[in-house]
């Protein structure tokens, strides 16, 4: 069987770091609620003048280097971005030229917070179908260019940064041992488009705009919409929550990340946590959390690995791999 390996995982995360304390003198907030309420510490933010390919070249370079591997290498790129650095071109090819690559394909997905999912399902379904051997799979946001400094429900919980990872084609034996992407499972349901999005864009005010968010309600689609789409997925792969050795979810909130791993009979051990140092970095934070673990080989050969994320559209999924 043809499958689609993880080989290398990188991140960068801007120098800047925001405590919680930050907004006490700017906002009626405090640490404590941030704290209690989201699980969130601290977060970076991009400096003025960094865009988020900037953030994603060197992510995608870190995962190159770990893998062994030079751009010359890479086939494709995928990249999941609700933050662009403009409308277009694609941030993708921003990061190609960067690393100096000039063959391939390059292009964004957009999901929002399900972003890397969506690319990742997307790069192992052409690694599969044979139209590339290696693809580098990127999440970055600068959510900072897209916050509403009074709003304390929502700039409170979102920072900057980028992962990635390479995705290479290898031959297995077939046996339940192989390594690589074993299922996908998406969705999407714009009927939610109201619970999370953004105020602005090209086609309408022609402004960048402004994060809207009905946080509570996200929160109780989220719950029930990740617990089931990670189901659908292990399903789909022949296995059983008892057959999980990590939960890599989308890093949103603590609240939910820990109810998603109750409902799946899941102990908090076995779940990676990157959340209280990174905030909600949308389409980055799964790849940031695998290069986090990544880099403190706690992931093993052979280890069964679901990630799940969670964002506007609403937008949700779920992927199942061994590592
Ligand atoms: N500091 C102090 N008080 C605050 C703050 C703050 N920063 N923010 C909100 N509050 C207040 C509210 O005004 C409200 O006050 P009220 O009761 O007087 O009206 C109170 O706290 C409770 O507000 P809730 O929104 O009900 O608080 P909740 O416990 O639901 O927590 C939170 C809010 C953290 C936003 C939570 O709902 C959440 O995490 N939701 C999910 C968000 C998310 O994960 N989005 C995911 C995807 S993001 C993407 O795709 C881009």
């Amino acid at each position: 069987t043809r499958r689609a390996v993880i080989t290398g995982t990188g991140h960068y995360l801007p120098e800047r770091v925001v405590e919680n304390s930050w907004f006490e003198d700017k906002l009626d907030t405090t640490d404590e609620w941030i704290r209690t309420r989201s699980g969130i510490e601290r977060r970076h933010f991009a400096a003025e003048g960094q865009a988020t390919s900037d953030l994603a070249t060197r992510a995608a370079q870190a995962a190159l280097d770990r893998a062994g591997l030079t751009a010359g290498d890479i086939d494709g790129i995928v990249l999941a971005t609700s933050t662009p650095d403009f409308t277009f071109p694609a941030v993708a090819t921003m990061v190609q030229s960067g690393l100096g690559m000039t063959r391939g394909f390059a292009y964004d997905v957009q999901a929002v917070c399900a972003g890397f999912v969506f690319a990742l399902a997307n790069a192992d379904a052409m690694i599969r179908g044979g139209l590339a051997e290696r693809v580098l799979v990127i999440g970055a946001e600068t959510f900072s260019r897209i916050m509403d400094w009074t709003d304390r429900s929502t700039c409170v919980l979102f920072g900057d940064g980028a992962g990635a990872v390479v995705l290479e084609a290898q031959e297995g034996a077939g046996t339940s041992g192989d390594r690589g992407i074993l299922s996908s499972d998406l969705n999407s349901d714009g009927a939610y488009r109201d619970l999370l999005y953004v105020d602005g864009g090209v086609s309408t005010t022609g402004t960048a705009g402004h994060l809207r968010m009905q946080g509570n309600l996200v929160f109780r689609h989220a719950v029930e919409k990740l617990a089931r789409t990670a189901h659908t997925a292990l399903e789909k792969a022949g296995l059983a929550p008892g057959d999980v050795d990590w939960l890599v979810p989308h890093q949103a909130n603590m609240r939910i990340i820990t109810a998603t791993a109750q409902r799946m009979g899941l102990p908090i051990e076995k779940v990676v946590l990157t959340v209280a140092d990174h905030g909600n970095t949308s389409a980055a934070s799964i790849p940031l959390a695998l290069s986090v673990a990544d880099g403190e080989d706690r992931l093993k050969p052979g280890d069964v690995v679901v990630i799940e994320a969670i964002g506007g559209g609403l937008s949700w999924g779920s992927v199942v791999l061994r590592w």
